[in-house]
C-alpha cells in the first residue's frame, strides 16, 4: 500500500477495500506512516465520508490495534454506557453505580475531558487516592468480583484509537462520523461488552450540534455496533444546556453524590435514570422500561445506589471520608457569583463557551500534560426558560484567583442571553433507536 495512493482515493471519493484500511491504520500504529499523512487522509474522511462496510473496516482494524478485555467467563450479561460528550455530564458515576445496585454488571472504560467536555476519567481522579488506572488483571478481578469497575483506557487497549484521536484534536477532525463512530465503537467493543446504551448528545454543547447529524451519528453507531455483536440503544438527548448545575470535576462529584442519595437537580435525574433503565432492560433484568425506572428509583430511596458507589470507591483505593464529607474538600480561591443585570427570561446558554470558560479556569486541559485543578469550575443557576431578576445569580464561578474570575465572568455574561418573554425550555430527549 503506498500511502499516497490511499489518501488520494479518499480525496476523490472512492471506496476503500478492508485491506487497505488494515494496512494504512496498522502502519501509521506501528511508525510506518507518519502523523502528515495521516492527518491528511482524516481530513478527506472528514470531507468525503465513509460507507458502511468502510466504517466497519475501520472498526474492526481499530479494536484488533491493542489489547482487549476478554470478560466471556463472567457469565451475566455485560453492559455500559457511553455518551458523545457534553458540559456537565457526570451521568456515568450514578448511572455505573446504581445500574449495578440492581445487578447490572458494568465493566466501564471511560476517557478524559477533550476541549469544553468533560471526562468521566478526571471526576474519578478529583476524588483523593481514586485509582481509574487500573491494571487488565485487577480490573477484570473487579468486575468478577464486584460486578463494577470504572477504568480509563489504558496504553494497550486500542492504542490506534489514543494516536488518531489526539491527532483529530488538533487537525479539526473530531467532527466526522465515522471517524467518532470508529473511536467509541473500537473502545467499548474491546471492554468485552454485551450491550451498549449510547448518549449521543445535541445542541450547541456537542461535538455535532445539528440534529440531523446527531440522528446520523445515533443510526450509523447502532447498526455497526450491532454488526459486532452488540446490543445497542441510542437514546438522542439535549445538550442546549449544561446538564444539572454542576461543570467542574469535583463539584459534579459532589452534584452526584447528591443524586445518589436522592436530591440533586430533575434534568439530572431523568436523564440518569432514564439511560440506566434502558441497561437494565437490556440486561433483561426488567421487561419495561417504566418497571427498570421504578427499581432504579428504589435503589436510590433504600441507599443501595449510594452504597454501590461508596463499594467502587473503596475498591478502587478513593479516601471514602471525602466523598462522605465533601465539605473537607479543598475549596476554590474565589467563590463569588456572577448576577443578572436585568431583569427577563433565559432564551439560551451557550454551553459551548460554558465549557470552555471552564477548560480555561483549569477545569480541562489546552495540552495533555496540562495539570487539572479539580476544585474549579461553576454551579449554574438558571435554565432555560427561568425567569431572572437583576441581582440574582446567573452561577457561582468557584475561580482558581480573581483574574481568572474576572475573566470567567466575562464570558458567563455572554453566555446567557436574556430576553423580556416567555421562553418554552428545550425537551431533555429526541428520539430513541
Ligand atoms: N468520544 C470519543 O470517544 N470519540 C470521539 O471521536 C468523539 C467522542
Amino acid at each position: 500500500m503506498i500511502p499516497t495512493d490511499f489518501i488520494e482515493k479518499k480525496k476523490i471519493g472512492k471506496e476503500h477495500t478492508s485491506d487497505e484500511i488494515k494496512d494504512f491504520i496498522g502502519a501509521y500504529v506501528s511508525g510506518d506512516v507518519p502523523d502528515y499523512q495521516m492527518a491528511a487522509w482524516l481530513m478527506a474522511v472528514n470531507f468525503q465520508g465513509m460507507t458502511d462496510r468502510e466504517t466497519i473496516a475501520l472498526v474492526d482494524v481499530m479494536l484488533h490495534s491493542g489489547e482487549t478485555i476478554d470478560l466471556s467467563h463472567v457469565k451475566a450479561y455485560k453492559v455500559d454506557k457511553h455518551s458523545t460528550g457534553g458540559v456537565g455530564d457526570k451521568v456515568s458515576l450514578i448511572l455505573a453505580p446504581l445500574a449495578n445496585a440492581v445487578g447490572c454488571v458494568v465493566p466501564m472504560l471511560s476517557g478524559r475531558s477533550l476541549g469544553h467536555s468533560g471526562g468521566t476519567l478526571d471526576k474519578l481522579e478529583s476524588i483523593p487516592n481514586f485509582n481509574p488506572m487500573l491494571p487488565k488483571k485487577e480490573f477484570i478481578r473487579l468486575v468478577e468480583e464486584s460486578g463494577l469497575a470504572m477504568g480509563g483506557q489504558t496504553k494497550e487497549v486500542v492504542p490506534a484509537d489514543r494516536k488518531m484521536y489526539a491527532l483529530r484534536d488538533v487537525t479539526a477532525t473530531v467532527k466526522s462520523i465515522p471517524l467518532i463512530c470508529g473511536s467509541i465503537l473500537s473502545k467499548k467493543i474491546a471492554e468485552g461488552i454485551d450491550g451498549l446504551v449510547l448518549d449521543v448528545k445535541t445542541g450547541n454543547g456537542a461535538f455535532l450540534p445539528e440534529y440531523n447529524q446527531s440522528q446520523k451519528l445515533a443510526k450509523q453507531l447502532k447498526n455497526v455496533g450491532q454488526h459486532f455483536g452488540l446490543n445497542v440503544k441510542a437514546v438522542i438527548t439535549d445538550m442546549n444546556q449544561p446538564l444539572g448545575k454542576a461543570v467542574g470535576n469535583w463539584l459534579e462529584v459532589v452534584e452526584s453524590i447528591d443524586v445518589l442519595k436522592g436530591g440533586g437537580p430533575a434534568d439530572l435525574i431523568e436523564i440518569t435514570l432514564h439511560l440506566t433503565a434502558w441497561m437494565v432492560v437490556l440486561s433483561g433484568i426488567e421487561k419495561t422500561f417504566d418497571k427498570a425506572i421504578a427499581r432504579l428509583e428504589e435503589a436510590i430511596r433504600l441507599g443501595d445506589a449510594w452504597e454501590k458507589f461508596l463499594m467502587m470507591v473503596t475498591n478502587q483505593g478513593g479516601d471514602t471520608d471525602m466523598v462522605t464529607h465533601p465539605e473537607k474538600y479543598q475549596k476554590a480561591g474565589v467563590i463569588t457569583p456572577v448576577n443578572s443585570t436585568e431583569n427577563g427570561f433565559i432564551e439560551a446558554i451557550d454551553s459551548y463557551a460554558i465549557g470552555m470558560s471552564a477548560l480555561e479556569m483549569g477545569a480541562g486541559r489546552r495540552a495533555l500534560t496540562d495539570k487539572i485543578k479539580p476544585e474549579v469550575g461553576f454551579i449554574i443557576e438558571k435554565r432555560i426558560g427561568d425567569t431572572v431578576e437583576k441581582g440574582e445569580p446567573l452561577a457561582i464561578i468557584h475561580a482558581p484567583d480573581k483574574n481568572a474570575w474576572q475573566q470567567a465572568e466575562q464570558q458567563l455574561r455572554k453566555a446567557f442571553r436574556i430576553c423580556d418573554h416567555k421562553v418554552v425550555a428545550p425537551p431533555l430527549f429526541y428520539e430513541t433507536f
